[in-house]
């Protein structure tokens, strides 16, 4: 049993998988580059496929000339909180296998497996530089495919949000009442002994 960040896990955890949570109240502080950059390298030493690294990240920071651009992208509901991030990440994959040896690409059957291992590093490393990171697929995909300029072998699998959580007075009423860690369903739900359980 773990308890930490007002969750209990039934089995023991590290208590960093309970601190890692999704909020939407940040402080819209600036972030260094450096500390950015942390944690986009912790989503790269995620395991892929025949070491493939089929991920892509597509980043701005607060301030800078691309953020508005990026986070425009994002539908109006996620743009009201994610203005307030300090950074913005965007995790694309490559749909292909490209082998080392030059023979032909095929279609990656865990290109979008891989690049959300690298999402999980990623929040758990921000968690670990004192940030949170808070990824969403509420996005205008063709919109953000056209602002970054991704090829169409490429999918944007989501969008992440990073920054300092702030007070969840700045958030709308409705939001604030959400705005606290949530709970899992009980583990034996969705894991089971040598059979599939739907
Ligand atoms: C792939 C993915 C897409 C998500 N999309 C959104 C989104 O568009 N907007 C939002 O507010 N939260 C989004 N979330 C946050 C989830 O609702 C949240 O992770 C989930 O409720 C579990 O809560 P926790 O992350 O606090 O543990 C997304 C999370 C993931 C992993």
């Amino acid at each position: 049993m773990t308890n930490s960040n007002n969750r209990s896990a039934t089995h023991s955890i590290h208590p960093m998988f309970l601190d890692r949570w999704s909020p939407r109240a940040f402080t819209g502080e600036a972030m260094d580059r450096a500390t950015l950059m942390t944690i986009i390298e912790a989503g790269h030493w995620a395991p892929s496929a025949f070491n493939y690294q089929p991920w892509r990240f597509v980043y701005a920071l607060k301030g800078d000339k691309h953020f508005d651009a990026l986070l425009g992208t994002l539908i109006e509901f996620n743009q009201g909180w994610a203005k307030n991030a300090s950074a913005l990440i965007f995790v694309i994959s490559d749909t292909l296998s490209r082998p080392a040896d030059g023979s032909a690409p095929k279609l990656s059957r865990s290109h979008s497996f891989d690049a959300g291992a690298a999402w999980g590093y990623m929040a758990l490393q921000a968690i670990h530089s004192g940030y949170h990171a808070h990824a969403m697929t509420g996005v205008d995909f063709d919109k953000a495919a056209a602002v970054m300029g991704v090829p169409s072998e490429y999918k944007i699998e989501a969008a992440i949000a990073v920054g300092k959580m702030g007070d969840k007075s700045i958030l709308p009423e409705g939001l604030q009442a959400k705005e606290t860690p949530n709970s899992r369903k009980p583990l034996s739900d969705v894991a089971s002994e040598g059979t599939f359980k739907a």
